[in-house]
C-alpha cells in the first residue's frame, strides 16, 4: 500500500537540548534566545522542525524532566514571552516547534505532589500512586529505571509512592480521570498557542501492571508498554486529534509486530522513538559494531510499518552517546567518512529523520576523567553502585564514562574559541576539547564537511519523493558489513549502499538491482555504479536510477 502524504513526513526534525544549544546571556546555560539566535543556522541547514527538550520549570534534578509547572517556564531558559517570541520568528521562517510533553511523572516539586503527600485523603491522594508498606518492606520489588528500588517511602502518611525514574519524579496515576482531565486541559493550552506538535516522553510506561505482577527478565516490565495502555493512549489521541499536529511518542518496549498498532492509520501516535537499534549500542561501548543485529532491528520495523504506519529515525538524542564515538571511528583517517556511512545509513529510511544537536558536525564522546566531570542523575547513582559492588574508581569511571547521556549532552561545538562560541562563561557541563577541530565555523564553508553533507541529504530528501515515500526492500541481509537497500516509488528507484566496518567490503548485488545508476551522494569520491565490486571502509553511496 502506498503511503499518505503528511508534511511531517516529508519533513527532517532537528533535537535542540536548551541547556547545551546557545547561552545568550554568558550564565553558562543555553535558553530560548540561544535558540532564536540560531534559527538562521537552522534555516540554512534546511531542517522543517524543532523538538525541543522540557523548558518548563522544574527542579531540574533530571535536567528538566522532573516537571513542576508544566504552564510555566524555567527562569534560567527564560520566559514565556520569550518562548513567545521564538515560536513566532520560527512560523515566519518555515520552522515548525515540537515540544516534549512529560506526562508519565511529575516533580515532587509540583503543587499536585506537595498535595498528594500531605495525607491519605487529600484531593490530590490519587493523582499519585500510593501503596502501603512498612518503612523496611517496600510493596514489591520493582526497580526504578534509574536503579535501586522504584518505591519511596515517605513518613507523613506511611506509604510508599511509585517513581520508575528518580525518586523527585514521582509517577502520575494514570487511573484517577481527574488527573488526566487535568493534563489534557494543559496540553490543550499549548496546543491553543499554536505549537506544533509533542514529543512525548516516557509514554510507553503510563499504565502499570497488578503490584503482585514480578518482573521477566526484562526489570522493567511491570511499567513497560503493560496491557491496558490502549485505553490510555486513545484518550490522549483523541485529544491529538482535535489539532492539526505532528506527534513522537517515545515507546521503549514496543516490537516491531506492534509498531502498527502505535503508529499505524489510526495508531496512538505519528511516529514513535524504537528502541531496538539504540539498545545494540550498549553492549557494545567497547567492542565492534555488531553490524547484523543493526541491520535487523532497522530492517524489522522497516518492513512492520511499511505501507501501514511511520517510523521516525534517529542515531542519537540526549539520552545516548554520540554515534560516531559508538559505532563510527574517531580516529583521524575515519572520522569524517564514517560519521557521513552512518548519517547516510538512516536518514534515507523511510521514516521521518531526526537530527540531534551537534551530530550534524560529527561531535563525539568527550573523554570524562573524573566523575565531578558528570552531571547526569542516572549516572552518578550508576557510579555509586559500582563502587558499592566492589569496582575501584577507576573502572567505575571507565565505564560511566563511555556509556554516560552526558556524552551528548556536552555544548554545541559553534567556533573555536575558549567555550566553542556557545557561551563567554565555563558552561554547566565540560566543552569538548576538540571543539577546535569539530566546529560549525570551520565546516559551514567547507564543502566536504559532515555539516555540507547533512545538508545535501536534507536537499535531496527534499528534491526526490521517492526517497520520503518510497517503499522499502533490503538486499543483502545477511551480508556483516554492508548495509544495502532500495527505495521504490512507482518509476523512481533509489539504491543505498553503506560500509559499516573499517575494513573494505566486497559484494555482488542480486540480479534484479542491474538497472543503469547515477550516484546522487557519495562519502568518498570514486567509482561508477557496479554490481559487484569492492566498498572501501566506511564507503557510503546514494545512487538514483536513470
Ligand atoms: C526519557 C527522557 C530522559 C528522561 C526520562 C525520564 O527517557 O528522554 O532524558 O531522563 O525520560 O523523564
Ligand atoms: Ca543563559
Amino acid at each position: 500500500m502506498k503511503q499518505s502524504e503528511k508534511w511531517w513526513k516529508e519533513a527532517v526534525g532537528y533535537q535542540i537540548y536548551p541547556a547545551s544549544f546557545k547561552d545568550s546571556n554568558n550564565d553558562g546555560i543555553g535558553d530560548i534566545n540561544g535558540i532564536r539566535q540560531k534559527l538562521s543556522y537552522l534555516k540554512e541547514l534546511g531542517i522543517d522542525f524543532i523538538w525541543i527538550n522540557p523548558i518548563y520549570q522544574s527542579p531540574f534534578v533530571d535536567n528538566g524532566y522532573d516537571i513542576s509547572d508544566y504552564q510555566a517556564i524555567l527562569k534560567k531558559f527564560g520566559t514565556m514571552d520569550e518562548f513567545d517570541a521564538l515560536l513566532a520568528e520560527a512560523h515566519q521562517m518555515g520552522i515548525k516547534i515540537i515540544m516534549d510533553l512529560v506526562i508519565n511523572h511529575s516533580s515532587d516539586q509540583h503543587e499536585w505532589f506537595i498535595e498528594s503527600r500531605q495525607s491519605v485523603d487529600n484531593p490530590y491522594r490519587d493523582y499519585y500512586i500510593w501503596v502501603d508498606g512498612t518503612p523496611d518492606q517496600a510493596p514489591n520489588e520493582w526497580q526504578s529505571i534509574f536503579g535501586g528500588s522504584a518505591w519511596q517511602y515517605d513518613e507523613q502518611t506511611g506509604q510508599y509512592y511509585l517513581h520508575i525514574f528518580a525518586k523527585e519524579q514521582p509517577d502520575l496515576n494514570w487511573e484517577s480521570d481527574k488527573l488526566k482531565d487535568e493534563l489534557f486541559t494543559m496540553i490543550r493550552w499549548w496546543l491553543d498557542k499554536g505549537i506544533d506538535g509533542f514529543r512525548l516522553d516516557a509514554i510507553s510506561h503510563v499504565k502499570k501492571d497488578e503490584y503482585s505482577v514480578k518482573a521477566t527478565e526484562n526489570p522493567f516490565s511491570p511499567f513497560q508498554n503493560v496491557s491496558g495502555i490502549e485505553d490510555h493512549l486513545t484518550e490522549l489521541k483523541n485529544v491529538f486529534d482535535e489539532y492539526d499536529i505532528m506527534t513522537v511518542g517515545e515507546a521503549s518496549g514496543v516490537s516491531a509486530s506492534e509498531g502498527p498498532e502505535w503508529v499505524g492509520e489510526n495508531g496512538y501516535f505519528d511516529m514513535i522513538f524504537e528502541f531496538d537499534h539504540i539498545s545494540i549500542w550498549k553492549h557494545e561501548k567497547d567492542g565492534d559494531l555488531d553490524v547484523l543485529s543493526l541491520k535487523q532491528s532497522l530492517s524489522a520495523w522497516q518492513r512492520a510499518l511499511d505501507g501501514k504506519g511511520w517510523n521516525a529515525l534517529y542515531m542519537e538524542n540526549h539520552d545516548v552517546p554520540r554515534c560516531v564515538s559508538v559505532f563510527g571511528d574517531t580516529s583521524p583517517a575515519y572520522w569524517q567518512v564514517s560519521a557521513k556511512a552512518i548519517a547516510m545509513m538512516y536518514f534515507f529510511l523511510q521514516g521521518t529523520p531526526f537530527i540531534y544537536q551537534g551530530q550534524e558536525i560529527g561531535m563525539t564522546n568527550l573523554p570524562f576523567s573524573s566523575i565531578d566531570e558528570i552531571d547526569a542523575v542516572d549516572s552518578k547513582r550508576l557510579y555509586q553502585q559500582l563502587l558499592d559492588e566492589g569496582r575501584s574508581e577507576e573502572e567505575a569511571l571507565d565505564i560511566v564514562a563511555n556509556t554516560t547521556r552526558d556524552n551528548s549532552r556536552t555544548p554545541m561545538q559553534w567556533n573555536d574559541h575558549l567555550y566553542a562560541g556557545f557561551s563567554e562563561v565555563a558552561p554547566w557541563l565540560l566543552v569538548n576539547p576538540n571543539h577546535q577541530m569539530i566546529n560549525v565555523a570551520d565546516q559551514t564553508n567547507d564543502p566536504e564537511s559532515i555539516l555540507s553533507f547533512y545538508k545535501k541529504m536534507i536537499a535531496l530528501r527534499r528534491e526526490n519523493k521517492g526517497l520520503v515515500y518510497g517503499s522499502f526492500n533490503e538486499y543483502l541481509p545477511e551480508n556483516e558489513q554492508l548495509f544495502v537497500y532500495e527505495r521504490v516509488l512507482e518509476e523512481e528507484r533509489y539504491l543505498i549502499i553503506v560500509n559499516l566496518t573499517d575494513e573494505a567490503a566486497t559484494y555482488t548485488l542480486p540480479t534484479e538491482i542491474k538497472t543503469t545508476w547515477e550516484v546522487l551522494l557519495e562519502n568518498q569520491s570514486g567509482q561508477e555504479f557496479q554490481s559487484s565490486g569492492t566498498f572501501a571502509p566506511y564507503e557510503a553511496r546514494l545512487y538514483r536510477k536513470i
